[in-house]
């Protein structure tokens, strides 16, 4: 049976900080309403105790999109920061609480310097203030992926017990691959579904070694049914696990996975743009999914199966991710039937064929000189052609 994957986007909130990526309120709240039409799940908003704009923005968030889509924020495990999310998110309709504690013994060593009994007191005490104010909170285990298998498990029948309705585990440090990251998740899933079959199972992993997308996916086909995710991949350092990529992953492998998300994606383009623009931070051309050469074909070789049948080079047809078509780039390389089909798309007649060996010779030596040939350069040179040969 097909599983129904959850997706959070936290662009406006791990997304945001990166650094150069500062947003102002509107362009927040223009972002959650793009994210909507998108149909994301669930839109984590901010972390509103870390400044006044970040709770005001939050707020403005659950005003405008609140009425429709779960939207969270993230707390530490301390009383004060769980109050400015409650405050912030509380006229949502779905509101979730996001609490946040590592469990790595580089952690609760370095950073709390307390014991490890402490330190997962303060997660189920954080946890149970939480349960007092809303019915919905997310517990993630900070650094789950380089914490001590039995510590991480312990502190998670804990806070569940406490009344946490899902577990994150993040690989915070993008340390993970995808065998013993999808091997981490199986074992909490079924130690999980025998404590509380209820509770939703989440993965949040970071891309420090390019791995985000793949351990995501390893994660699902391992039992996670939640997987966050950010627009273009935005997040600290490397980033984070790209939303267009597990999406389109979990819908072209469909027969890999079993597992299909509500994501509406002929919205994916037009969202991946309006970040890229909001941000300033742009798309790399060869970004899977929403790159500008995501759909562009340039060898001849390519150019010639693709016309012949789109399913020669396409495993997804650029129509789906919200693309126009597929861009067929003319460069020196292309073939015949590329330049010839350029040229009848301008409703130039090619029938004689030894005319239109020379026009295609004419469009080599121009392919030699400009790296590439665009539509009206082979406008240009079609229409000097013909004129010179009357
Ligand atoms: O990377 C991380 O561990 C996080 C948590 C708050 C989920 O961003
Ligand atoms: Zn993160």
């Amino acid at each position: 049976m097909t599983r129904n994957i959850i997706v959070l986007d936290t662009t406006l909130r791990d997304g945001e900080q990166v650094p150069g990526a500062k947003l102002n309120m509107q362009q927040k709240v223009e972002i959650a309403q793009q994210l909507r039409r998108l149909n994301v799940d669930i839109i984590e908003a901010g972390f509103p105790a870390s400044s006044a704009g970040d709770f005001r923005a939050v707020q403005e968030i659950v005003r405008t999109v609140g009425d429709s889509v779960s939207i969270t924020a993230l707390g530490r495990a301390v009383k004060s920061d769980i109050d400015a999310v409650y405050e912030s998110i509380k006229l949502a309709q779905h509101p979730l609480i996001h609490i946040v504690l590592g469990t790595s013994n580089i952690h609760v060593e370095k950073k709390f310097n307390r014991s490890k009994d402490a330190v997962l007191q303060m997660g189920v005490d954080a946890v149970a203030y939480a349960k007092t104010l809303l019915p919905h909170v997310q517990y993630s285990t900070e650094d789950a992926s380089r914490s001590e298998f039995e510590y991480l498990w312990k502190t998670i029948e804990a806070v569940v017990k406490a009344g946490a309705t899902i577990i994150n585990v993040p690989d915070t440090v993008g340390y993970a691959v995808p065998e013993e990251f999808g091997e981490l998740i199986r074992k909490i899933n079924d130690r999980l579904k025998n404590l509380d079959d209820r509770v939703i199972l989440s993965v949040h992993c970071h891309n420090d070694l390019g791995l985000a997308t793949a351990n995501t996916l390893s994660a699902v086909k391992n039992g996670a049914d939640k997987v966050e995710c950010t627009i273009n991949g935005l997040g600290e350092r490397a980033g984070n696990t790209s939303l267009e990529e597990v999406v389109m992953g979990l819908k072209v492998r469909e027969n890999v996975y079993n597992a299909r998300t509500g994501i509406i994606t002929q919205e994916l383009l037009r969202t991946s743009r309006l970040v890229s623009h909001m941000t300033g931070l742009d798309v790399q051309v060869n970004k899977a999914i929403t790159g500008e050469n995501a759909f562009a074909h340039s060898s001849g070789i390519h150019q010639d199966g693709l016309l012949k049948d789109k399913a020669v080079y396409e495993i997804m047809s650029p129509e789906d991710v919200g693309a126009e078509s597929m861009e067929l780039i003319l460069t020196a390389r292309s073939g015949r039937h590329a330049f010839k089909n350029a040229v009848e798309k301008m409703s130039f007649d090619t029938s004689d064929s030894a005319d239109f060996e020379m026009l295609f010779q004419k469009f080599l030596a121009l392919a030699d000189v400009k790296k590439e040939v665009y539509d009206h350069d082979v406008f240009y040179l079609v229409s000097g052609h013909r004129t010179t040969r009357q």
